[in-house]
């Protein structure tokens, strides 16, 4: 895990004291993104995975309790294969727990130390009623 910052350490112990509230906060909170409904903004970051035979990978980067990737999988989508890194215990195992239909690669680190070679895309949508999506420049 590296140096883990003083933010990094209040993440982690916030996160294993109230594990899942993101998700039990906004799993069922309908979402509006470009003039579109959205059962909720995970819904909203998984309708921009480009629909398409090809092999892709999504990595949910701060994956939390794994909402975002439980989602994905349900879609079935075999072209897909679905990564998710977080830092804090407590939410990777929730998120292993939600996982255990398998076909989830879910693995603790932190977002400063991963290598970003190949990362062709990155989306970010915060979470709320009114979702707001942002690219990374050139970012397909
Ligand atoms: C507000 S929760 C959101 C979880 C999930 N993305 C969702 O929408 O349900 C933020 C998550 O980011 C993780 N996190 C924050 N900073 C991180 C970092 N630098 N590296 C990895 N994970 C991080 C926390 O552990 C926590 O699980």
């Amino acid at each position: 895990m590296g140096v883990v910052s003083p933010a990094e350490l209040y993440l982690q112990d916030f996160h294993q004291r109230v594990t899942g509230a993101t998700g039990a906060a906004f799993n069922h909170l309908r979402a509006r993104y470009r003039q579109r409904e959205y059962p909720s903004s995970y819904h909203v970051l998984a309708s921009s995975v480009p629909d398409s035979d090809d092999a892709q990978t999504v990595l949910d980067l701060a994956c939390g309790d794994g909402q975002l990737l439980k989602l994905l999988a349900e879609g079935r989508r075999s072209s897909l294969r679905l990564m998710g890194v977080d830092m804090s215990q407590g939410e990777l195992d929730a998120a292993r727990a939600l996982s255990a239909g398998g076909g989830r690669f879910i693995e603790r680190a932190r977002a400063a130390t991963l290598d970003r070679n190949g990362l062709c895309g990155l989306r970010v949508i915060p979470h709320g009623p009114d979702a707001h999506g942002q690219h990374r420049p050139g970012a397909r």
